[in-house]
């Protein structure tokens, strides 16, 4: 059996903040959902998240995940305080049953660090450790001479030699659940800071002649916890980094692996070109040899080979085949389909539309619940009247039809195959195949005429 208990319940006053700390969030999640994500990787019975300041904010956030427990701390009175609440919650009576502790607040401990540390548990406990060059305000790992690890001491307990031990702990810790509860009953706050530490387990379990092992991360910001704004993007920086390198160790080129954002997954086929300035939101799929101009915005959404998007688009929730080109400026909402060889061009805004193979719409256009055919051209300036201000309509397209520049189509409409919308039309009507629409009132012209003048 696994539990795993997050705490979180601790104020983060440094963040300056209405919203509770853990909900604070580093590339697009909250630090608690990535905290619940990585540990629900190791497939856990149990996750109990211990909350205090901002509980109830807490438990809303996350009222849809299934399996998780929430359990108060009120008031705060240390680590160790925090996980007695949990206790109650906390399952299995055989040797091997286990608890993994996490903090809410250190939110990209990975889950291969998170299984480290339960191998390194063995049949005793694990603290994952770190070796800090400057340790201050850690607590410190106290090892005998033959290298055991005793107990383990908070910065403000220490003694000066205590002190320059630089070897730290995370604060994450893996324990046999039934010792760990009669450790928890033995807790004292006869210290500094008057606390229940989760710390002093360890002296206990070395008293009982449990070993005590360590695990380390593989990476030095798995384990950064954030107290402030400034932690939270010195960590929002770093896992940007870590990103960025995954994707050209997979080989992507970044114009700068320092200027792109990614708050989600973003997956890429060979020779992805990605330019400066870019925010991926969401699960993005790139296929091969995609190229993403500077400083367009992608959310949940599929791009085919060799689709090219151009400076300053922004696509959400929208698909576009192969050999597609977008922008620059162009705007692809919500169910925007684009098939194979399609051009959607500056200023062209799309909504709930499929474009068929090699359909066009280069510039300043507004296509909203269409389905427009192959091969099918759209002026400038053409706009779908699909809103009466109540309904949606929907104006189907046909294959080849050509649509004049600044016609408005009102939907619902049908256009034939073929057909020629001339300039300025206003179709209103459904029309058959191969025919010419037009509706625009004649031309008139006077000679010589006199412009208005002002009178003095
Ligand atoms: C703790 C560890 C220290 C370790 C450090 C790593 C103890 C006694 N000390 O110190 O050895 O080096 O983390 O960052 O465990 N929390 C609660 N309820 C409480 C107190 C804290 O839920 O009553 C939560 C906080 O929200 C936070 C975590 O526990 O997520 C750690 O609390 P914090 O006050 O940051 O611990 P430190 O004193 O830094
Ligand atoms: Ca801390």
């Amino acid at each position: 059996m696994l539990n795993v208990v997050i705490l979180a319940a601790g104020k983060g006053t440094r963040m300056q903040s209405d919203l509770p700390k853990v909900l604070h969030r580093i590339a697009g999640k909250t630090m608690l959902s990535h905290v619940i994500q990585s540990a629900q990787t190791l497939q856990p019975d149990n996750i109990v998240v211990v909350t205090g300041h901002g509980a109830e904010q807490v438990k809303h956030a996350f009222n849809e995940v299934a399996d998780i427990q929430f359990v108060l701390q009120q008031p705060q009175l240390g680590t160790g305080h925090a996980v007695q609440q949990a206790v109650p919650a906390l399952q299995g009576d055989n040797p091997e049953d286990t608890t993994l502790i996490l903090y809410g607040d250190v939110p990209l401990v990975q889950p291969e660090t998170m299984q480290a540390l339960l191998q390194a548990r063995g049949q005793g406990m694990a603290v994952l450790t770190e070796f800090l060059a400057d340790p201050t305000g850690y607590g410190r790992i106290v090892r005998d001479e033959a290298g055991t690890i005793q107990r383990i001491v908070e910065h403000k307990d220490a003694s000066e030699t205590e002190r320059a031990i630089t070897e730290v702990n995370t604060g994450i810790i893996a324990a046999p659940t039934v010792q760990l509860k009669d450790w928890l009953a033995r807790l004292q706050n006869n210290n500094v800071q008057q606390e229940y530490y989760l710390t002093d387990i360890i002296g206990f379990a070395v008293q009982d002649g449990v070993p005590v092992n360590a695990a380390h991360p593989q990476h030095d910001w798995e384990t950064l916890g954030v107290n402030s704004r400034v932690q939270q993007a010195q960590l929002e920086r770093a896992w940007q980094r870590e990103q960025a390198e995954r994707l050209m160790t997979a080989g992507v080129t970044l114009a700068d692996p320092d200027r792109i954002d990614i708050r989600g997954s973003l997956q890429c086929g060979r020779d992805v070109f990605i330019d400066v300035g870019c925010v991926f939101e969401g699960d993005v799929v790139l296929d091969d040899g995609v190229h993403i101009s500077a400083h367009c915005v992608i959310k949940e959404a599929r791009l085919g080979h060799n689709t090219v998007v151009h400076p300053f688009s922004h696509i959400d929730q929208s698909q576009a085949a192969a050999q597609v080109s977008i922008g620059p400026f162009a705007r692809l909402r919500p169910g925007t389909q684009l098939g194979d060889q399609t051009h959607i061009g500056n200023f062209v805004e799309i909504k709930n539309s499929q474009f068929a193979p090699q359909a066009k719409a280069s510039h300043l256009s507004y296509i909203g619940d269409a389905q427009v055919g192959q091969r099918v051209n759209i002026g400038a300036g053409v706009i779908t009247c699909n809103y009466d201000g109540a309904n949606k309509f929907k104006t189907v397209i046909g294959d080849d039809a050509f649509i004049g520049s600044d016609s408005q189509l009102v939907a619902p409409v049908n256009i034939g195959k073929n057909t020629t919308v001339a300039a300025g039309t206003t179709v209103t009507r459904d029309t058959e195949d191969n025919g010419l629409v037009l509706s625009r009132t004649a031309q008139q012209y006077k000679a010589d005429w006199q412009r208005p003048k002002k009178v003095k």
